[in-house]
């Protein structure tokens, strides 16, 4: 089983395939942290407390163990621990410090839910581990779940705290992670970015003090995305130890990583304190979101794959259709400017290139004409579509294809006649006007009436309409935040409230439009996290489609998250591009996730969609690697101007092998080298017709990289023998 207890030692493990995690009560007490690493590597390790001037002790134990020095599982905010602590809680005494100590434990097969919260599945295989601590002074308890994913090699993390003080308390900062390593030997790799460049590459190395990444902006966000790792110096791809951390949960978070005085390194991830607070009232309990960490000996490509095991089998909703549709998208070609005799333009010409789905974007509701008016309005402009939203989708639906529609339930703009109804259903602070954002307001998720509004309203205009996607948009952060809703000692709660007014409603809609797909999206990969892919099979990977910025956008959602999960669209949008090599350079880019296409296609000439028709055939016969194969990385365009990587099969029969250069330099071989190949067998190139001898493979391909652009290279091997 993966949790075990030793009594002798007073000693938890938890054991995944290939790593373990080790932990220790001392003195009865104080449950400190031993390992977290390699399996079978941890024999003989021993707590280590060596005292250090001005570091607080207690005086039962004398000089042998003080909070401030060597590894604990959690840690208290004034407890004599002066480096980053997870808990912060405001009790009735009116300070904020907490001294919790062990009060038990308790190891379950699966794991607690988390309610109103995203959270991953168990499955047979899944243990909890649940600590339970004390601290008497403040009268409040604390759990600690360790739930182990034995298959995946990730242990999961989430805290929660109980009030039993008789009076109320306030949670100023709950982290759902905590963990002590005894080196600060590594690198940090973090996400950072912007609408239209998310998740850039950064990885530099670990220095005395605090880094972290954040987000305050009540989303996910652009600018910092909630993963992290910490790799060994040398670690690469393929090699080296690697540390992978993740949230499951998607409005504001804190990460954060300090190297203590004594160089040993401390992860903290959860909701952070600057965002939140919650008051707690006596009896009532409080749970966090759920933190996830994994770790590779196998390099970054090892964590990567870890976390894609993890995600596709323990937090994507189940595949919707027993093919995920290819679809065209009408934002880029269309803009606002849609109306029924367009639009069914566009559906014939997806039926006839062999496109699934027609995805109506934005432009189809209330007074819509451009981003100035309408959002709340959620009733079909009937100026565009006289006959109503049902008729036109019964057409869309008779060219033989699927239909999706563009939604942003949380918004509003001024100019609507939701908010003329209903000005005091934004987030905002009491006496403060509110800052726009593309013109639009927030609505306040925290407010149950706004939810169940939204319900109605999209029951009303959708139900009995074949609609079999929703593409979930959200395009603005939250500024001035407070909900009038609240009294104000619980404004500190909005964002997080906030958070779960939309996953209720994301859930609402999982189960009142069962079979449809969710593709999330927020201005692009705004929201790229492990919370919205509980609730959608697909994410908006970002705004840019520009191919040369989209393979680095894509090099490193991969660090993360599954390819399934990378909404990549082939762009065209005026047809300015029209040879159909210059096509196939956005098709081999878009190849890293499931396809779409974004682009006027009924205007297009004859080659053009003969082209996409092609493609769209072609992406068939290598669907089921890039939606559920292993992915290795083998150049980063962060490194070099070109990016390359394969999937393959679990039985390694099968290679889909891209090179693709993002600019023109002078010639260069570069070798594209596959480990995994038999050298012993012969693969058929289904792209090219030629046999290549597994040796090649294994020794790698070389390509020369062009002085001229664009250019891309991709093979499709399929052993022969
Ligand atoms: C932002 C999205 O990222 C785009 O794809 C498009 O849906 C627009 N919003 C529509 O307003």
């Amino acid at each position: 089983m993966p949790v075990h207890y030793d009594d002798k030692f007073a000693r938890f493990t938890l054991e995944t395939a290939n790593t373990c995690y080790v932990m220790q009560i001392l003195f009865d007490k104080y449950p400190v942290h031993l390992y977290y690493g390699k399996k079978d590597c941890h024999g003989g390790i021993s707590y280590q407390n060596p005292y250090k001037s001005f570091s607080p002790y207690f005086d039962e134990h004398g000089l042998s163990y003080s909070p401030d020095i060597g590894m604990a599982e959690y840690s208290y905010f004034g407890s004599g621990d002066f480096r980053i602590t997870p808990l912060r809680i405001k009790n009735k005494n009116g300070d904020s410090v907490t001294h919790f100590t062990y009060d038990g434990y308790r190891i379950f097969d699966g794991r607690m839910n988390l309610p109103r919260l995203p959270y991953s599945e168990a499955d047979s295989d899944t243990q909890t581990l649940e600590l339970s601590l004390l601290d008497s002074v403040s009268g409040c308890s604390l759990k600690l779940f360790y739930t182990v994913f034995p298959n995946e090699d990730v242990i999961s993390r989430y805290a929660l705290v109980e009030n039993e003080s008789g009076a109320p308390v306030t949670v100023e900062k709950i982290m759902s992670l905590m963990l002590d390593l005894p080196t600060s030997d590594f690198d940090m790799i973090s996400l950072y970015g912007a609408h239209n460049a998310e998740r850039s590459f950064q990885r530099v190395p670990l220095f005395h003090g605090v880094q972290s990444v954040m987000s305050r902006r009540g989303a996910s966000s652009h600018q910092y995305n909630p993963f992290t790792a910490l790799c060994a110096k040398n670690a690469t791809e393929r090699d080296g130890d690697v540390y992978g951390f993740n949230f499951v949960y998607s409005g504001n978070f804190l990460s954060e990583t300090e190297v203590d005085q004594t160089g040993f390194t401390r992860v903290s991830l959860g909701l952070g304190s600057e965002n939140f607070n919650w008051l707690l009232e006596d009896g009532d309990s409080f749970i966090t979101p759920e933190a996830v960490m994994t770790y590779s000996k196998n390099g970054l490509g090892g964590m990567s794959r870890n976390f894609h095991r993890f995600v596709r089998a323990h937090i994507l909703p189940p595949e919707p259709f027993e093919k995920r549709p290819v679809v065209l998208n009408t934002w880029e070609a269309c803009y606002f400017d849609i109306d029924e005799k367009e639009m069914l333009r566009f559906a014939k010409s997806a039926a006839d290139t062999g496109i699934d789905m027609l995805v109506m974007d934005d432009g189809w509701f209330g007074a819509r004409n451009n981003d100035k008016a309408g959002l709340g309005d959620w009733y079909v402009n009937k100026n565009k579509f006289r006959d109503g939203l049902k008729s036109f989708v019964d057409r869309v639906k008779a060219y033989g294809i699927k239909f999706g529609i563009w939604i942003e339930p949380e918004m509003v703009n001024p100019d609507s006649d939701l908010y003329r109804a209903h000005p005091e259903w934004c987030i905002r602070c009491t006496d403060r006007n509110s800052t726009l954002s593309r013109n639009q307001l927030v609505l306040d998720m925290s407010n149950r009436d706004v939810v169940e509004y939204l319900k109605k309203s999209f029951s009303d205009s959708f139900d009995g309409i074949s609609i079999d996607y929703f593409k979930w948009d959200m395009n603005r952060h939250m500024s001035e935040v407070g909900s009038p809703a609240l009294p104000p000692e619980r404004q500190g709660e909005t964002a997080y409230r906030y958070m779960l007014g939309v996953y209720d409603l994301y859930r609402w809609f999982t189960k009142h439009f069962p079979g449809a797909m969710i593709e999330n999206c927020s201005g692009g990969g705004g929201r790229y996290d492990l919370g919205m892919m509980k609730y959608s099979t697909q994410i908006w990977t970002s705004d840019n489609t520009w191919p040369k910025k989209r393979m680095k956008i894509q090099y490193s959602s991969t660090l993360a998250y599954p390819t399934c999960t990378m909404s990549c669209h082939v762009s065209n949008p005026k047809n300015i591009c029209k040879n159909p090599d210059e096509l196939k350079y956005r098709w081999h880019v878009a190849l890293n996730g499931p396809l779409g296409y974004e682009m006027h296609l009924p205007n297009a000439d004859d080659l053009i969609k003969a082209t996409v028709k092609a493609q769209v055939e072609a992406y068939r016969s290598y669907e089921h690697l890039i939606l559920r194969g292993d992915f290795y990385r083998i150049f980063s365009p962060f490194d070099s101007n070109y990016y390359a990587y394969y999937f393959t099969d679990a039985q390694h029969t099968e290679f889909l092998l891209s090179f693709e250069q993002s600019y023109g330099e002078s010639a260069a071989r570069v070798y594209l080298k596959i480990p995994e190949a038999d050298e012993n067998a012969r693969y058929f190139d289904t792209v090219s017709g030629d046999i290549f001898d597994g040796r090649t493979l294994v020794n790698g391909i070389e390509v020369k990289t062009r002085e001229t652009d664009p250019y891309s290279v991709m093979w499709h091997f399929v052993k022969t023998k």
